[in-house]
């Protein structure tokens, strides 16, 4: 593994791997440590998970992880608002992958709560979180994506929800299909950015060297509405563990 500094001031640091295989290995010893770690202080850990190809792998293999999987609840980042046997559904992927630790008591709460409409569906996955405690989750661990045109989550550079993601009440925001042309092409169920800086732990895991460079750049120039990812992470307050595989 080798180490590359986005920023100056070292906080961006990629942990880079030579093969996707090592990269993998290096997510789910990070899942490890952030789940067991807090299982022990707090009795339960509770994650959100991305969707999309990069992480599939890695939900693949959480079954060699040695962990207390009835004491672990899952959820998402975000979601495609399409029924749950959809091709495209990330929790169709996500219940597939992990369903050998599903079966061993882990909990997974998709962000698909109504297929009725994109806003009664954010707004009962948004009961939902709340419901996981007293008020407002906080996340164990954020297990990120990016796209290579910079997005993350359901946050698309020159989408309108820029303009509410950022400072929105809710937990949760329905995200409407692009106008342009552009993406989303589908309509999207996001959590906020309010939501997303409750995780104590982020790791962003990303592959490819498009995408290294496109954080590179996103990084070096943090606006929201071109540099979606660049822009959270700037005012993200946690630590980050930025993770590559070639
Ligand atoms: C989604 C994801 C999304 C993903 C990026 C990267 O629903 O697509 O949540 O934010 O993290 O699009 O997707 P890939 O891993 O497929 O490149």
């Amino acid at each position: 593994m080798t180490e590359i500094v986005l920023d100056g001031a070292g906080r961006f640091t990629v942990q880079a791997f030579d093969t996707l295989a090592q990269a993998e290995q290096a997510v789910l010893r990070a899942i490890e440590t952030a789940l067991s770690d807090a299982i022990a202080e707090r009795g339960h850990a509770l994650w959100i998970g991305a969707g999309g190809g990069t992480p599939k792998p890695v939900y693949e293999q959480l079954d060699t992880l040695d962990l207390a999987w009835d004491k672990v609840t899952l959820s998402q980042v975000d979601e495609r608002f399409v029924p749950l046997d959809d091709a495209s559904s990330n929790t169709k992927m996500m219940a597939e992958a992990a369903a050998p630790v599903i079966a061993k008591g882990m909990r997974f709460l998709s962000l698909i709560q109504d297929i009725s409409h994109p806003v009664i569906c954010s707004e009962k996955a948004e009961t939902m979180l709340r419901n996981l405690s007293e008020d407002a989750p906080v996340f164990d661990l954020n297990l990120l994506g990016m796209g290579g045109d910079r997005h993350y989550a359901s946050i698309f550079p020159g989408h309108p929800i820029n303009e509410e993601v950022y400072d929105s009440p809710a937990l949760v925001l329905a995200v409407a299909p692009s106008e342009t042309g552009g993406e989303p092409k589908l309509p999207r169920i996001t959590l906020t950015v309010p939501a997303l800086n409750r995780s104590r732990r982020i790791v962003l895991y990303i592959t490819g060297q498009a995408k290294l460079d496109a954080l590179a750049a996103a990084i070096a120039d943090p606006d929201p509405w071109t540099s979606p990812i660049g822009a959270f992470l700037s005012q993200y307050p946690g630590p980050v563990d930025i993770i590559w595989g070639a």
